[in-house]
């Protein structure tokens, strides 16, 4: 389904953002929209749309044995996965088929094989749209989590992210934590190199989402919920399969994908939306689900795991 919005606005230079600040833009309801892949639009939005793309990356530092690079927030994902390819610099590759533009990775900490995007970060700069002033963070000010950060919390609709600074590792790495992915490549039977960890990345990412040009989907709809350890311990004993990761604050995170299955839902659909039959936490578009009819099965999927595990799921996708 299309929708409008009042105005849109794209921004070409990151110094038209004062300019929007002065000329009121931000007073009224407004919204930064990067790539748009993390969106559920339900309908019209009745305020400005403004989308930074400003492009170009920077070389800021440089040593023997790391590349800082300084990437403009319009630039796309998949062109910065790309420059760190061509260059062989490492720490970010686990991310790589991630969706988006790189001003939008911060903001939800994206993260994807045993790599949150965090742990390449050393700042986000961008404009304050309450003072209208320049803003740095270091990384420590960004107060990353699992899918979080300072932007979704206090400085929400405070900060356009203009710049994201990343430290990237010239010595040879990789994190081969995650199991599929060290399955796979083993399977193949090949040494880690830059091109043949990206490779079965790319494979398993493409067994378990759908290939957006395809099936509509904003990837996983809900987060891994944080439940504390007394309660993930009730539950073991009766889900004793029950997949858990440990969790800062004595919290233990289990897999939403998991749960939405054990409740039912994988592969259901209410008219044209479903759940993905392949990987549980994705919501799917199978062509002309309405707005209704997505929100319908995420509170349907929300409400049954609730009844079968008192645990709530929230949604990941930001829905306006
Ligand atoms: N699981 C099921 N059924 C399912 C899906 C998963 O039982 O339908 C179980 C799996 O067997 C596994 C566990 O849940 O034991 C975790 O599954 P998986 O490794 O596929 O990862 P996830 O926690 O479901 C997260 C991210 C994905 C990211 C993958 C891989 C969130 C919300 N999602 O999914 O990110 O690709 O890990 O690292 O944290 C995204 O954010 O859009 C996204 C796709």
């Amino acid at each position: 389904m299309d929708v409008l919005c009042s105005r849109f606005i794209e921004v070409e230079h990151p110094d038209e953002v004062s300019e929007l600040v002065t000329e009121g833009v931000f007073q009224s309801p407004f919204f930064i929209l990067g790539g748009g892949s993390n969106i559920l639009f339900t309908k019209d939005f009745a305020g400005v749309v403004v989308h930074p793309a400003f492009k170009g990356i920077e070389i800021l530092e440089e040593s023997q044995n790391e590349t800082v690079i300084k990437v403009a927030a319009g630039e796309e994902w998949e062109t910065l996965q790309q420059y760190c390819l061509e260059r062989q610099l490492y720490g970010l590759e686990n991310l790589i088929g991630i969706p988006g533009n790189v001003g939008s990775a911060p903001v939800q900490n994206i993260g994807a094989y045993g790599t949150e995007v965090k742990d390449c970060i050393e700042t986000v700069e961008g404009w304050r749209l309450d003072t209208n002033a320049p803003f740095r963070f270091p990384n420590a000010e960004c107060r990353f989590g699992y899918r979080d950060s300072v932007f979704k919390n206090e400085l929400k609709n405070k900060c356009l992210i203009t710049h994201v600074t990343f430290r990237l590792s010239k010595i040879e790495r990789y994190n081969l934590k995650y199991k599929a992915l060290a399955d796979e490549l083993q399977n193949r039977q090949w040494s880690p190199s830059l091109k043949n960890v990206t490779d079965c990345i790319l494979h398993v990412r493409n067994s378990k989402l759908p290939d957006i040009t395809r099936i509509g989907c904003a990837g996983s709809f809900f987060k891994n919920p944080l439940i504390p350890q007394q309660q993930y311990e009730q539950l073991k004993q009766e889900f004793p399969d029950l997949v858990s990761y440990p969790a800062p604050d004595g919290m233990v995170k289990l897999a939403a994908g998991q749960l939405i299955e054990k409740a039912g839902w994988k592969g259901r659909r209410l008219g044209d939306a479903g759940v993905y039959d392949k990987q549980a936490l994705v919501i799917v578009n199978y062509g002309g689900a309405t707005p209704e009819e997505i929100l319908s099965v995420c509170d349907a999927v929300i409400r049954d795991v609730e009844a079968m595990f008192h645990v709530h799921i929230a949604p990941e996708v930001n829905i306006l």
